[in-house]
C-alpha cells in the first residue's frame, strides 16, 4: 500500500474519533451546544459591529468609541473614536471588582530552592501588589525620559517583572519590543535598531536548564553594533539568587539597576488614557524575508480580542489556576500568559525555566503544587513528555486539571491522544488553538462546552472570524481538498501593520490571494467543516513551535567567510515537528569538513538564538537553479526529507548539481 493510501486511511479513521464536550462543560461554559455555537457565530459575521461592541462593553473604557469597524480593506480600525488603557484593564478594573487580594501572579523559579523535587522559589503577587510594582517602574521609566509612543525593548528572563515591564509600558503608553531570552546579539541590535527603540529593560541573567543565561552580556555584546541605546535597565535576577556571585560589566550613566530606579517612585502613576488604535506593541517574527518583520498590534481591538478568547476558549472560572507555558517573548506569551488573563482577572502561572529541569516532572510538580486547572501547551513539549515516559506523569496528582490546550504547530493524533489519556485522566477537554503572531488572538479553536474534537484538528473559527481553504486565485475548495487557508474579514486583534515598512504589510498578507488575509499555510475543510492545518506553505518553518525564516538562517550561514551560498529547507522531524537542513556550497579553497559542520551549526546559534541551530548541513559543489537563478528549494526539501527527487526538474539548469547530492546521500 502507498504512504499516500494508508495516510488517507488512517486519517479517515482519526476523523471518525469523535469526543464531545464532557457534560459539565456543556452545562456550565459560556457557549454550552454547537447550535448555539452557530446561532452566535452566524450573528458575528452577519453583524460584526453589533456582536464586537457588545463584546467590548465588558472592558474598561476612558472614553467609548464612536465607530465599532472602520474596514477599508485591507485596513481595518476598530472602536474608533474610544479610548481605554490595557494596564488598567489588567489590574485596577480587577482591583475595582474585588480581585486587588486574589493572585495575578503566581511564579515559580527554576532552581530548586530545597530538597530535589521541592520546586524553585514562589512569589504570589496580587492585582494590588501587581498594580504597584508596575506603577512604580512606569513612573521610573517617565524619569528616564520615556514617553508616551516610544518603542520600549524587553529582553528578560520568565520572571515576574518581565510581565511588570510590559504593564508599565502599556500604562505609560509606550510600546513594548518584547525579544525572546534565547536570540543572539546580533537579533537584539536587529530589532533594536528597526524599533527606533532608545531604552532596554533587561536582567543580569536568566536561569535555564541549570545554566545561567547572560543576558546583559548579551544586551552589551549588541550595542557594540548600534549606537541607539541610550538606557539599560537591569533587574538584579542571578546576582541575587542564593548563594549566587555573578559579575556584569556596568556602564555608568548608561545602566541602571531596575531596583535603584524603582526605589523612591511613587505607587500612582494615572494609566495614560490611549485611543483604541494605538500601538500596544510591536513583536519581530520571521517571515519569508531575510529580516524578521515588527508586527504592530494596537490597544483597543487586541486587548478585546485576547480577552473573549481566553474567556471562551479557556473557561475561565473565578477559582481557576491558569498556566500557559510560552516564554513572554512569543505571541503567546504576549496573548495567553498576560493580557488575556489578566484582563479577566485570573491568576496566571510562570514558570522560568526549561519543562524537563531537574527532569521530566517538573511541569507536573507544579501542577501538583499550584493547582492547576488549565493548562496550555505546545505539540512539541508533549512529544518530549510522551517520549520520556508517563513514570514522570505518574509520580504526580494531577487531579486539579480540568482543561488542557495546545498551540504553535499541528499536533500529531498520537501525541493528542496521550495528553487526553494521561495527562488529562480522559476527562478534560483538549482545545487545539490555531492562531499566529499576527493574528493576536486565537482564530481556529474548539469551544469547550460546544464543540466535539477530533485528535488532530483545530476544529472551527471563533466568532467572527470568516476562515475559508481556497485556490491561489481566491476559490474556495470542496471538503477535504488541501488549499491556503486565508481569512476573509478583519477580527479585532489583527495586526495594523509592521513597523518601518507599511508597503510590506500588503504585500506580504493581502497579495498572494486578492482581497483576503492569506496566513501562509496550507490546510483542509472536512466535511464537518473542520479545519487539519498542514503547516506553513511559505519559507517559513517551525521548530518545536518557534517560527523561522529560511532566508534567515541563510543570510546567517553566507555571513561565515567559508560559506559561497546556502539553501535552507524544512525537513520533518519526529520530535520538533520540523527540522532545519542546510545546503552550502564553499568558497574556493575551502574544505567540506566535519569541524566546519560543526563550526556552521554554532556560527548559526550565535548568529540568531540556539532555536536556529540547523540539523543538517550538507555541502555541495553547487545549488540547483532554475534557469532565472532562482534556488530550487523544493527540490533540495525532496532531497532532504526522502532522499530523492520526484516531480517535474525540467528547468534545471544542472541536472548534475542533483545527481550529485543524491550520490553523497547514498554514500
Ligand atoms: O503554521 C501555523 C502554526 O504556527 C504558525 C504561527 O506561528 P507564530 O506566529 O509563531 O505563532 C505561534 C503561536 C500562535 C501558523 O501559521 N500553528 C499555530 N498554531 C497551530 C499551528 N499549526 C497547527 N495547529 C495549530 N494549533
Amino acid at each position: 500500500m502507498s504512504d499516500a493510501h494508508s495516510g488517507a486511511i488512517e486519517s479517515s479513521l482519526q476523523e471518525q474519533r469523535v469526543f464531545p464536550p464532557p457534560p459539565e462543560f456543556a452545562r456550565t461554559a459560556l457557549v454550552k451546544s454547537t447550535e448555539e455555537y452557530r446561532q452566535l457565530y452566524k450573528r458575528s459575521i452577519d453583524d460584526p459591529g453589533a456582536f464586537w461592541g457588545e463584546m467590548a462593553g465588558g472592558l474598561h473604557w476612558f472614553k467609548k468609541w464612536d465607530t465599532v469597524l472602520d474596514w477599508k480593506p485591507p485596513y481595518a480600525k476598530w472602536f474608533v473614536g474610544g479610548k481605554l488603557n490595557v494596564s488598567y484593564n489588567c489590574l485596577d478594573l480587577q482591583i475595582e471588582r474585588g480581585r486587588g487580594d486574589k493572585a495575578a501572579i503566581l511564579w515559580e523559579g527554576e532552581p530548586e530552592s530545597g530538597m530535589p523535587g521541592s520546586g524553585g522559589s514562589v512569589h504570589r503577587i496580587s492585582f494590588r501588589q501587581l498594580k504597584d510594582q508596575v506603577c512604580r517602574l512606569a513612573n521610573g521609566l517617565k524619569e528616564l525620559g520615556v514617553k508616551k509612543g516610544d518603542r520600549v525593548t524587553i529582553y528578560m528572563p520568565m520572571v515576574a517583572e518581565a510581565a511588570v515591564a510590559m504593564l508599565a509600558c502599556a500604562r505609560i503608553g509606550a510600546a513594548h519590543s518584547v525579544i525572546f531570552g534565547g536570540f543572539s546579539s546580533q537579533a537584539i541590535a536587529d530589532r533594536v535598531e528597526d524599533a527606533q527603540s532608545d531604552i532596554i529593560i533587561t536582567a543580569d541573567g536568566g536561569f535555564r536548564r541549570g545554566s545561567i543565561v547572560p543576558l546583559k552580556a548579551n544586551v552589551d555584546e549588541a550595542l557594540k553594533k548600534t549606537d541607539r541605546v541610550k538606557k539599560i535597565i537591569v533587574l538584579e535576577r542571578i546576582g541575587s539568587a542564593p548563594g549566587k556571585d555573578f559579575k556584569i560589566d556596568w556602564v555608568e550613566g548608561r545602566d541602571v539597576w531596575w531596583h535603584e530606579l524603582v526605589r523612591n517612585q511613587s505607587t500612582d502613576c494615572p494609566a495614560e488614557p490611549m485611543d483604541a488604535e494605538d500601538t500596544l506593541f510591536v513583536l519581530y517574527t520571521s517571515g519569508s524575508t531575510g529580516k524578521p518583520k515588527g508586527i504592530q498590534h494596537t490597544t483597543g481591538g487586541y486587548l478585546l480580542g485576547v480577552n473573549i478568547t481566553t474567556r471562551y476558549v479557556f473557561d475561565l472560572k473565578e477559582d481557576d489556576v491558569y498556566w500557559c507555558t510560552a516564554d513572554i517573548g512569543w505571541i503567546t506569551g504576549h496573548s495567553y500568559v498576560l493580557y488575556g488573563p489578566l484582563s479577566n482577572g485570573a491568576t496566571t502561572l510562570m514558570y522560568e525555566g526549561a519543562p524537563n529541569f531537574p527532569d521530566f516532572s517538573r511541569f507536573w510538580a507544579m501542577i501538583e503544587r499550584h493547582r492547576v486547572s488549565v493548562f496550555y501547551t505546545a505539540p512539541t513539549a508533549i512529544r518530549a513528555f510522551m517520549r520520556a515516559g508517563r513514570e514522570f506523569v505518574d509520580r504526580h496528582d494531577l487531579r486539579s486539571l480540568r482543561l488542557l490546550g495546545t498551540v504553535g504547530e499541528p499536533i500529531n493524533p498520537e501525541a493528542w491522544m496521550w495528553y487526553r489519556e494521561v495527562i488529562g485522566g480522559g476527562r478534560c477537554p483538549i482545545v487545539d488553538t490555531w492562531w499566529q503572531t499576527e493574528t493576536g488572538m486565537i482564530l481556529i479553536t474548539p469551544l469547550p462546552g460546544a464543540t466535539p474534537t477530533k485528535p488532530g484538528t483545530a476544529t472551527l473559527p471563533f466568532f467572527g472570524v470568516d476562515a475559508a481553504i481556497v485556490d491561489r486565485t481566491g476559490k474556495e475548495m470542496g471538503p477535504n481538498q488541501g488549499g491556503l487557508l486565508v481569512i476573509r474579514k478583519p477580527w479585532p486583534a489583527m495586526l495594523r501593520g509592521i513597523f518601518n515598512d507599511p508597503d510590506r504589510y500588503v504585500k506580504q498578507y493581502w497579495t498572494d490571494v486578492p482581497g483576503v488575509y492569506f496566513t501562509g499555510d496550507g490546510a483542509r475543510r472536512d466535511a464537518d467543516g473542520y479545519f487539519w492545518i498542514m503547516g506553513r506553505v511559505d519559507d517559513v518553518i517551525n521548530v518545536s513551535g518557534h517560527r523561522l525564516g529560511t532566508m534567515e538562517i541563510e543570510s546567517a550561514l553566507v555571513a561565515h567567510e567559508a560559506v559561497a551560498e546556502a539553501a535552507v529547507v524544512g525537513i520533518p522531524h519526529e520530535m520538533k515537528g520540523q527540522g532545519i537542513a542546510c545546503f552550502v556550497t564553499l568558497e574556493h579553497g575551502r574544505k567540506p569538513t566535519e569541524a566546519l559542520k560543526k563550526e556552521l551549526i554554532t556560527w548559526v546559534g550565535k548568529q540568531i538564538g540556539s532555536l536556529a541551530k540547523p540539523d543538517q548541513i550538507r555541502f555541495t559543489e553547487a545549488l540547483p537553479k532554475t534557469r532565472s537563478g532562482k534556488i530550487m528549494r523544493r527540490l533540495l526539501k525532496e532531497l532532504a526529507t526522502h532522499g530523492e527527487v520526484r516531480g517535474d526538474t525540467t528547468t534545471l539548469e544542472d541536472f548534475n548539481v542533483i545527481a550529485k547530492l543524491k550520490e553523497q546521500d547514498e554514500g
